[in-house]
């Protein structure tokens, strides 16, 4: 009986571990949108930059949803990216990077719970 318990406990600690080990390595979905912001967005938007400087939390939710979805076409569609390859900013980044890249601006907005700067 007493081997039993023991054995099941270990199994339980065991799993326990096992849980705790994947979610400490499983990124987390704004781990890639960080890198993406980081390498699509920062290089034109770092402190000092005459573009304006923005990081995540430069804005609050609100301000980023409407960046999103109503400037960042009209503001970066005749703006050049040198660094990749000379085309337009929205012809640059894809749709789904820019996905990523959005979820990590609001989920590091001013008023988010966890405002971020972009490292
Ligand atoms: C190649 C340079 C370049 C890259 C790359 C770039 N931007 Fe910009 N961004 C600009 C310039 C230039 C402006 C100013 C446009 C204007 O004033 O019309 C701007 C404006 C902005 C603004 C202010 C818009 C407004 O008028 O309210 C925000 C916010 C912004 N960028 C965020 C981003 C984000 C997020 C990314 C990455 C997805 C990004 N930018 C990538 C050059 C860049």
């Amino acid at each position: 009986m007493k081997t039993t318990l023991h054995l099941t406990m270990a199994a339980f600690v065991g799993v326990l571990a096992l849980g705790f080990s994947t979610l400490a390595t499983t990124p987390a979905a704004s781990a890639d949108g960080k890198e993406l912001y980081r390498e699509y967005c920062k290089g034109c938007h770092e402190e000092g930059s005459p573009n304006g400087e923005y990081t995540p939390m430069s804005l609050i939710q609100d301000q980023w949803t409407r960046f999103f979805d109503k400037k960042y076409t009209r503001t970066h569609k005749s703006v050049i990216d040198e660094k990749h390859g000379g085309k337009p900013v929205t012809e640059t980044i894809s749709p789904e990077d820019l996905e990523l890249i959005r979820e990590f601006s609001i989920e590091g907005a001013a008023d988010s719970e966890h405002p971020m700067t972009c490292g």
